[in-house]
């Protein structure tokens, strides 16, 4: 997995960062006139996330110059950058970094190692350039980010005809096993004897049943701290079907229970002194005789009653069941996580997760650190007036509000119907995708404020 760091120093050669024009000049004084011409005649201007490869007189290389440009302290993606411009070897940094900086630097030449290649057969894996693990960076942190980023990505990579309800449960069932955690299953028809109505009814129409996973772990005694993430499977939209190009990437619907199980995995290996459950309902919603229909009303797990304006509109369904049950529990901290609305996508872009908060100070807590670990979210309001547009004609509320406008806060004022208001809670609605390859971010699934939850946590729990 960390294939791309070693402990072997042995023949490294030393990156140089050097923070623009200016601090270039001033290291070229100090340089013999071979290494002097050689930078100038190349063009190097030490700009943020060039490289220029130096030889010594037999013609080796001899070390490498990063520009970082305006951008000091560089972060994680630079890193990947570098990683990315350089020939197969052994590398190290040169002189010495500080704890968060120094892990950031291994952080990011990890992730720009990440390939989906599960399916690409005879493609030969090139090795790559390799990183000497620097001084003063936090391995195990390291190691269990890449891990999670890792699980994040392939979970969301692998295709709906792999991972579909059945196979996320394996999935689930085999990561609390590693963590020795307890792990149950809701499948199919039992789901109705233990009242989640709503998760039947979106994932019935499907041949791979719908299912609830639900896994603690922790100490008793230990405050609590719920996760819960969206599992569609695929989403065809339902009987009010999506367009080609809508469907198109919606294997990644379930990217919520992707990054939660992600977020899982961080928190019980650094054994974070938490009382942890997550839920994740998993279905695929499908087109069958037996699928849910648009006027539908279906009771709730919590007795609310809910129109079916859009069958399409089936994350909040799945989750408002999954937090009622997190809710009776009365979690300290309870956070969600969903693929939820492309209103979200339109308002922030497919980079900046969009946050709702019901607790001011938990909010800003939560915005700082996925500010400081490089791993932005943007709050939105729970905007009350709102409230009017999700009422039901005929029942409590209704799934899909006409017209649209301000969807992804419509959606997440659904949820806060089903949330008990003496719970922090955080709900965080996400693309869980990269629409492009940049460094270290492969075109394709991707963690999205995970990093930041777990520091918060980390922090509080510590
Ligand atoms: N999974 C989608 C939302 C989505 C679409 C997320 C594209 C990211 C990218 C969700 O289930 C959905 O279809 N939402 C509808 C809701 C509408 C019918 C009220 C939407 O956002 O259009
Ligand atoms: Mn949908
Ligand atoms: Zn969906």
């Amino acid at each position: 997995m960390l294939n791309n760091l070693t402990d072997d120093n042995h023949s490294s050669i030393p990156i140089v960062i050097l923070a623009g024009k200016s601090a270039l000049d001033l290291w070229l004084k100090k340089q013999p006139k071979r290494v002097k011409n050689w930078v100038l005649a190349s063009g190097f201007e030490a700009n943020s996330g060039t490289t220029c490869l130096i030889a010594n007189v037999s013609g080796n290389l001899e070390m490498v110059l990063g520009g970082a440009g305006d951008k000091k302290p560089v972060d994680l993606w630079w890193w990947s950058a570098i990683c990315n411009n350089l020939p197969e070897g052994n590398y190290r940094l040169d002189g010495c970094l500080d704890v968060e900086e120094a892990s950031q630097a291994a952080l990011g030449w990890a992730l720009a190692g990440y390939n989906f290649a599960l399916y690409s057969s005879g493609k030969t894996e090139k090795s790559g350039p390799i990183l000497v693990w620097p001084k003063n960076c936090d391995r195990q942190h390291v190691s269990r980010t890449v891990q999670s980023t890792f699980l994040v990505r392939d979970l969301i990579n692998t295709p709906a005809n792999d991972m579909g309800p059945s196979q996320l449960e394996d999935s689930a069932r085999s990561l609390a096993k590693k963590f020795n955690a307890k792990c149950r299953v809701i499948v199919g028809e039992e789901l109705l004897e233990a009242n989640f109505p709503a998760i039947h009814a979106v994932g019935r129409a499907s041949v791979n049943a719908p299912r609830l996973i639900d896994i603690k772990w922790g100490k008793g005694t230990d405050p609590k701290v719920t996760l819960v993430g969206k599992g569609v499977c695929f989403d065809s939209g339902g009987l009010d079907l999506k367009s080609a190009a809508g469907m198109k990437l919606m294997k990644k619907d379930m990217g919520g229970a992707a990054n939660v199980l992600g977020l899982a995995t961080m928190i019980m290996d650094a054994v974070l002194p938490i009382q942890l459950r997550v839920l994740v309902p998993a279905v695929e919603n499908s087109v069958s005789g037996n699928a849910m229909r648009p006027s539908d009303i279906l009771t709730m797990r919590n007795g609310q009653t809910v129109e079916i304006g859009n069958t399409d509109a089936e994350g909040r369904l799945i989750l408002a069941d999954a937090l009622s049950a997190a809710c009776e529990e009365d979690p300290k901290i309870l956070i969600d996580m969903a693929t939820l609305t492309g209103a979200a996508r339109i308002a922030l872009g497919t980079d900046l997760p969009a946050f709702f908060c019901n607790d001011d100070s938990f909010a800003q807590d939560v915005e700082a650190h996925a500010k400081k670990q490089n791993d932005p979210i943007w709050r939105l309001p729970l905007w009350k007036p709102y409230e009017k547009m999700i009422e039901g004609k005929v029942a409590d509320l209704n799934n899909a509000p006409e017209g649209g406008y301000g969807g992804a806060i419509t959606a997440a004022l659904f949820l806060e119907t089903f949330i008990k208001p003496n719970i922090s809670w955080v709900h965080i609605d996400l693309m869980a995708w990269n629409t492009l390859t940049r460094p270290g971010r492969q075109e394709g699934g991707e963690a999205m404020s995970m990093r930041g939850l777990f520091s918060y946590l980390n922090e509080c729990f510590s």
